[in-house]
């Protein structure tokens, strides 16, 4: 979705301005652009452009600009097409203030109204230059800017970030926030603002993450931050993020997502460096005694999340209810947040997301918060709102993912979902320590089985160019494996634009069988497994229908690479390793069908990264 980058201080603002856009790149975008303030010429000026930052750097290239302070924006369009017009900064009516805004104002068209009715004019379709118009209503020499952002957020309704400058107050950026994910980042005699922290990993690493209906005044040399009710200043530590410029740039891959998918066997392994003891114990880092102990009275657990990590979810449910004899109900979270969920304190609601900033998930949250619910959240993004909100965090350690389509973070998700469930099955005294302990030792063993699974590379790449040209498929599978199927779907379609669909193999004969001729793909998830006869049948229903079958099995497994016409061999592992497993060579699969293509592999068309709008 939208990013947004401010910058004051003793640096040229363009440039900061700039990078920090680049690094924003990754949350998807359809227009960008700059305001800067220059303290000598007492003007604030925009250059803005349809497409990508290319486009924006093109107009820079022939100016002059230089500027002390300024804000950066791309936006994801929501109110009107992309084009210049509509693309941030919005300059109000007098040209003395300059806004960028993520998130939706709901009530724009009314404001826009009475703001019409006062006089004032509007150039674009977007809320932005409502919120920046009705701003300057309320602002003149005597109240301040402040104050004229506090009246104006008081008529706002929706959820929204943004920051402003002004003319007349060339020393000071202002942000506020309420839902959409705002941070602060410290430098010396210099401050910035962006959406998220890989925009200012240059700069710094350390980052104060507003919490909503907080405001924030940047100089050079100060950040103070308040509360919007109490008008008091906020007194919270900024946090130190470890993770560096190096991790989110391409490092001699071809694109972000090849990166990351090849990142997996060191994800694994730092998620069991984080998780797992000695002797074999399981431990996240932080778990009081108090959270431990109400986790253990829990009766039921819904796993909530979306896109990817609803996939994770589903994984996580057939691990939990096997092995911590728990019943788990799964739910995407935009479904959830609507549909007045039976909820009580024996309940524990866990929310999985990479960005950790997903609107639909953090109502979900809330509401489960709401309803007394325990809440844990399963999170990649160190310090974001879930991370926050959440009553405990368990970190994936995936390091940022820049890709729009989720590889690495989605692995690292199943991996967290792992050490959960034989943390619980412990609690629970629900499965045999043996086992347990087996399934532990196996789990070290991961991070190689990963390395294994990649050298599959080169024969799917051979297996993409003779299907790349294709325009459907169908991925099934069963049980740990059928999450597998539709995580290969999706991860296919997102990126080439080509039209698949997961399903539980199962379902084949309810529907999706009249597919099937010689010119239907049909990706078959099938290693060994308590279903694995069952997927046998399926994948004999296809052959027999002349479809084409490409399998995903288990390494030794000849009748399966008989049977079909291409086959891809996973190490052998227990059940319950194999989602990860599988889901490599799908991934390998779909990004090699979009570069060949022609497709942006890490910014799919109308996708963004991080959806923190409805
Ligand atoms: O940041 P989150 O994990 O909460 O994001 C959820 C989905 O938006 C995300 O997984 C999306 O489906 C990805 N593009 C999938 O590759």
């Amino acid at each position: 979705m939208c990013g947004i980058v401010g910058y004051i201080g003793h640096r040229n603002a363009v440039s900061v301005l700039i990078q920090g856009l680049e690094h924003l790149e990754y949350r998807g975008y359809d227009s960008a652009g700059i305001a800067c303030l220059n303290r000598s010429s007492h003007a604030i000026e925009v250059v803005k452009e349809k497409g990508k930052l290319a486009a924006l750097k093109n107009l820079l290239a022939g100016r002059d600009l230089s500027a002390h302070a300024g804000l950066g924006h791309t936006r994801w369009a929501t109110h009107g097409e992309p084009s210049r017009l509509n693309a941030h900064p919005h300059l109000d009516n007098s040209k003395r203030l300059a806004i960028i805004h993520n998130g939706i104002i709901e009530n724009y068209a009314a404001l826009k109204d009475e703001l019409k009715a006062k006089g004032f004019r509007f150039y674009s379709q977007t809320d932005t230059e409502v919120a920046v118009n009705l701003i300057a209503c309320y602002y003149s020499r005597s109240t301040g800017l402040v104050e004229a952002v506090l009246k104006a957020v008081k008529r706002m309704e929706g959820y929204f970030a943004f920051a402003l400058i002004s003319r007349e107050e060339p020393d000071r950026l202002i942000a506020f926030k309420r839902s959409n994910p705002l941070v602060i980042g410290f430098g010396q005699q210099e401050n910035f603002l962006a959406s998220d922290v890989s925009a200012l990993l240059p700069y710094t690493n350390r980052f104060l993450y507003l919490e909503d209906d907080e405001y924030a005044v940047l100089t050079a040399r100060t950040v103070e931050v308040f509360d919007l009710k109490t008008r008091k200043p906020v007194k919270r530590r900024p946090v130190e993020i470890q993770w560096t410029i190096a991790e989110a740039q391409k490092g001699g891959y071809s694109h972000y997502m090849l990166k990351e998918i090849y990142e997996q066997p060191a994800v694994v392994e730092e998620i069991i460096k984080n998780q797992v003891k000695p002797g074999g114990r399981i431990e996240f880092e932080r778990m009081s005694a108090g959270y431990r102990a109400k986790l253990r009275k829990i009766r039921r657990v819904y796993a909530v999340s979306c896109g990817t990590a609803y996939h994770a979810a589903i994984v996580g449910q057939y691990m939990l209810e096997k092995y911590a004899r728990i019943p788990v109900e799964v739910a995407v979270s935009s479904e959830f947040r609507y549909e007045d969920p039976v909820l009580n304190s024996e309940d524990l609601v866990v929310v999985i997301s990479q960005s950790g900033e997903t609107a639909d998930t953090l109502a979900a949250l809330r509401i489960a918060k709401q309803k007394k619910a325990l809440t844990l959240a399963i999170v990649n993004v160190v310090g974001s709102t879930l991370a926050r909100e959440a009553d405990f965090v368990i970190y994936t350690h995936a390091g940022p993912e820049i890709g729009v389509a989720s590889t690495k973070a989605y692995v690292a998700q199943l991996a967290t979902m792992i050490s959960v469930t034989i943390f619980m099955a412990r609690l629970r005294r629900k499965s045999p320590e043996a086992e347990l302990r087996s399934l532990v030792s196996e789990f070290k063993k991961l991070p190689a089985a990963c390395e294994k699974t990649l050298e599959l590379a080169k024969s799917i790449d051979r297996c993409a160019r003779k299907h790349s040209h294709r325009k459907n498929f169908l991925y099934i599978g069963r049980g740990y494996n059928y999450p597998t199927a539709l995580e290969g779907a999706l991860k296919l379609k997102e990126i080439s634009y080509a039209h698949a669909h997961g399903y539980a193999a199962g379902e084949l004969k309810h529907g999706p069988i009249a597919l099937i001729d010689n010119e239907q793909p049909v990706i078959c998830i099938a290693p060994h497994s308590k279903t694995y006869a069952k997927m046998v049948s399926n994948i004999q229903e296809i052959k027999a229908r002349d479809g084409i079958v490409i399998a995903i099995g288990t390494a030794g497994d000849d009748a399966l690479d008989d049977m079909a016409d291409d086959f891809f061999a996973i190490p052998k592992m227990s059940e319950i390793f194999s989602p990860i497993l599988a889901v490599i060579p799908l991934q390998l699969f779909a990004y090699k069908v979009s570069v060949l293509n022609g497709r942006d592999v890490d910014q799919p068309r109308n996708l963004a990264k991080s959806v923190t709008v409805e």
